[in-house]
């Protein structure tokens, strides 16, 4: 199997390639300046000139706050870039799988979000995820729609590296502590995404490591783990006045996962554990 991943800048995407290359799987890993996912006719170029089995779509606006600024810059990337790879995987009969978010619920209630429940965004990134979604859904049947929530990955800035900066540089920090979801490793995702595109077992699922946690407990445990003294204060979202509304629950089910056979990730503290060693 050959595999087009894009976004391989990225967190995921160069997770997704290392894995394809642990395993002896030929990937193609490109980013915006090989294929800007904007420019349709850049996008049939290099799909088609790639001979490719599958493409696994992991380049996106994922700049959440300023979104809300960016409009059309965002819908842009997100909506017509994922139309732009799905017209041509759709046109090559190629399979496709494409990266969304918990954001694309509005994190009513407590329950678990299911795969297949309605999806309301909050927030301008989330409408363009949860549009990308749709765009796949119309165009293909050979599709994967992965969601995924709080990504941390080796290759790029996330919630782990910013908190151990501020706990190094202030001694103290305060973390939203009502909002409820799962991190999601990337190096763990990859070996999913790998078992997962080599089959025909289609549809949409959400993949976080297992367990749930506030990002107040998720700080806490970042600073224990990494034997940090930083004091870490819990605060309602309302203490953190953002541009975009989050969701303030974001369970995620994860019975496809079950139903089609794929194993769930580990635990977040286990996966913690492991990124802790290599950054
Ligand atoms: N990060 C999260 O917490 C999170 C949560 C839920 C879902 N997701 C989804 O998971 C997937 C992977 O996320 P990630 O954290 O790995 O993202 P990431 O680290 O932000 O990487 C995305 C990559 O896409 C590139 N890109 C942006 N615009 C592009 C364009 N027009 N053409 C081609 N490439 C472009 C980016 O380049 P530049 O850096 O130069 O812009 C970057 O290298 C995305 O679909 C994201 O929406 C992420």
């Amino acid at each position: 199997m050959k595999i087009l991943v894009t976004g391989v800048k990225g967190q995921l995407g160069h997770d997704v390639v290392e894995e394809c290359q642990k395993r002896g799987i030929e990937a193609i890993g490109v980013d915006v300046d090989e294929m800007d996912i904007t420019d349709a006719s850049k996008v049939e170029e290099v799909i088609k000139a790639s001979n490719v089995d599958a493409v696994v779509h992991c380049a996106a606006w994922t700049a959440v706050d300023k979104a809300e600024d960016e409009v059309a810059l965002c819908t842009k990337v997100n909506v017509e870039g994922t139309y732009n790879i799905a017209k041509v995987c759709k046109e090559l009969d190629i399979k496709m799988m494409y990266f969304s978010t918990d954001y694309v619920f509005d994190g009513q209630g407590d329950q678990e979000w299911k795969e297949y429940d309605e999806r309301h965004p909050l927030n301008v990134y989330g409408q363009t995820k949860c549009e990308g979604e749709i765009a796949v859904q119309k165009l293909l049947e050979r599709y994967f729609i992965v969601r995924i929530a709080w990504v941390f990955g080796v290759n790029g800035n996330n919630f782990i590296k910013t908190m151990l900066r501020l706990g190094k540089e202030r001694g103290a920090v305060s973390v939203v502590n009502d909002q409820i979801g799962s991190p999601t490793y990337t190096y763990d995702l990859a070996k999913l995404v790998v078992d997962m595109i080599q089959t025909d077992k289609y549809g949409i699922y959400h993949a976080t490591n297992e367990g749930l946690c506030s990002w107040y407990e998720f700080a806490c445990e970042i600073f224990k783990q990494a034997g940090l003294d930083v004091e870490v204060t819990p605060v309602d979202s309302s203490a953190f006045p953002a541009k975009a509304k989050r969701p303030s629950n974001s369970r995620m089910s994860k019975a496809e996962l079950d139903k089609n056979g794929f194993n769930r990730l580990p635990s977040w503290q286990d996966a913690l554990q492991r990124y802790l060693k290599l950054i």
